[in-house]
């Protein structure tokens, strides 16, 4: 999906705001995509891309025996990942529930005998990350959902005659009965990730999914839950898919608001065997990190093979992830936006995050000796290279040489000059601390 202006919409006053502090602390968790289409392992569209029918397609369920789905490892590679939070795939577009649903046979409890969301929600109980679903309103395989434009029997010949007889009332009985029954049965829940809504042009709108009574729902279920924007109507946070904002995330009348970029590692969320084209463990950090300068998280995926076993390349670059993460987690974790008010201006090949009296500047491509950062000059108490502490030398300009051939050449009053050593710290994104006087702006909050 991509980001149209009615999910651009978010209310943040809807859950309790100290409900929604664990979330904007996050600011980085995982998604998780599995389900039947992993066998195919042609992206989790399948069904639809290649107008696979219900009775065709279910027989993947037959075949459905991830052996390798292994939820405590997954849950421990989140956390050392540096992840707070994690989000499986509950029902996909394709309908089938990785849970045990009273509702439904189509399940991996009746496939193989799992309930895949609970070991998913145990291991990250145990693990100390936050519990999510993403849960698709859309459903293709259940009789009553109405053939609409994204639908696999749209092109039939004999669409109408399949059309008739689809009830959305009923389905939309299925689709809160189903959100029920996993609000009710796992315990918190602290995050819930909605999928989608398409309005007009034979698509679905809100009132399909009756979006005010389940959100209330929700709501009265689980009250400090955090709940995207993908109803249709506006929840805790907006959600930018597959694209980074330019800026901070608004609202029409120009407020920030919350939002999550959700992205994937090689452009598919489900696994889709021969797609190559994953972003680097370098780019990925950089994401993340430039998201986390604007304000916002990052919700990355991986979409576990045909038998629920990882990918090497998404653990890979998980694991260099976390490898950066045990040290320099600092300028993620409860870190955003650099306050405005201090007035500094990034200098080219730094991305900025701020977290109280702590400064973070993140250099994508290292200097020559000097990083000169105008704005911060009578601001700045100390400065360290945050891999390993050591001190970074800061100067601003000494009235007193201005012209001289001895100061670094055109630089303003209101700047300080950081001297970096030659050699770039051997870590994936080298990061200046840098310790705030207090009373500078922003600073201490
Ligand atoms: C979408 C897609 C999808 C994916 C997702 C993740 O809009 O339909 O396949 O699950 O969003 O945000």
């Amino acid at each position: 999906m991509s980001l149209s202006p009615e999910s651009t919409h978010a209310r943040c006053d809807t859950s309790p705001a100290d409900a929604l502090a664990w979330f904007d602390d996050a600011r980085f968790g995982l998604f998780v995509h599995f389900g039947l289409y992993a066998i195919p392992a042609r992206h989790e569209w399948i069904m639809t891309r290649e107008r696979r029918s219900p009775e065709d397609y279910e027989r993947y369920a037959e075949l459905f025996d991830p052996d390798r789905f292994d939820a405590r490892r997954i849950a421990r590679i989140a956390r050392e990942a540096g992840m707070r939070y994690a989000v499986l795939t509950t029902k996909h577009h394709e309908g089938f529930c990785l849970f045990d649903s009273a509702l439904s046979d189509y399940t991996s409890q009746h496939a193989c005998g799992r309930d895949l969301v609970r070991e998913f929600v145990d291991a990250l109980r145990e693990e100390g990350v936050r519990v999510g679903f993403y849960h698709s309103v859309i459903d293709w395989h259940h009789p009553d959902f109405p053939i609409d434009r994204l639908h696999p029997l749209r092109d039939r010949e004999d669409r109408e005659e399949l059309d008739r007889g689809r009830d959305i009332a009923r389905y939309r009985e299925y689709l809160h009965g189903q959100v029920r029954e996993l609000l009710t049965g796992y315990g918190e829940v602290d995050y819930l990730f909605f999928d989608f809504t398409y309005p007009g042009g034979n698509g679905k709108g809100p009132e399909d999914w009756d979006s005010e009574r389940l959100l209330a729902m929700v709501r009265e279920l689980q009250p400090g839950c955090v709940v995207n924007d993908r109803l249709g109507i506006p929840g805790d946070l907006v959600t930018p898919e597959q694209y980074q904002p330019a800026e901070p995330m608004r609202d029409d009348a120009g407020e920030t608001v919350r939002w999550e970029a959700c992205q994937t590692t090689n452009g598919s969320w489900g696994y889709d065997r021969d797609n190559l084209e994953f972003k680097s463990p370098d780019l990925l950090l950089r994401m993340l990190v430039d998201t986390v300068g604007k304000g916002g998280n990052m919700l990355l995926n991986i979409g576990p093979d045909g038998r629920g076993g990882l990918r090497r390349e998404d653990t890979d670059s998980l694991a260099e992830i976390g490898e950066w993460m045990q040290l320099h987690e600092a300028s993620v974790h409860g870190a955003g936006a650099v306050d405005p008010a201090l007035g500094i201006l990034a200098p080219p090949g730094t991305l900025l995050t701020q977290r109280g009296d702590h400064l973070y500047i993140h250099l994508t491509s290292w200097p020559m000796s000097h990083l000169h950062v105008r704005g911060l000059a009578g601001s700045v108490r100390f400065a360290r290279l945050l891999n390993d502490g050591s001190e970074i030398a800061f100067s601003t300009i000494d009235p007193a040489q201005k012209g001289s051939h001895t100061t670094v050449g055109g630089i303003s009053d209101d700047t300080v000059t950081f001297t970096v050593p030659i050699m770039r710290p051997d870590v994936l994104l080298p990061v200046i601390e840098v310790w705030l006087e207090t009373g500078a702006s922003g600073a201490g909050s």
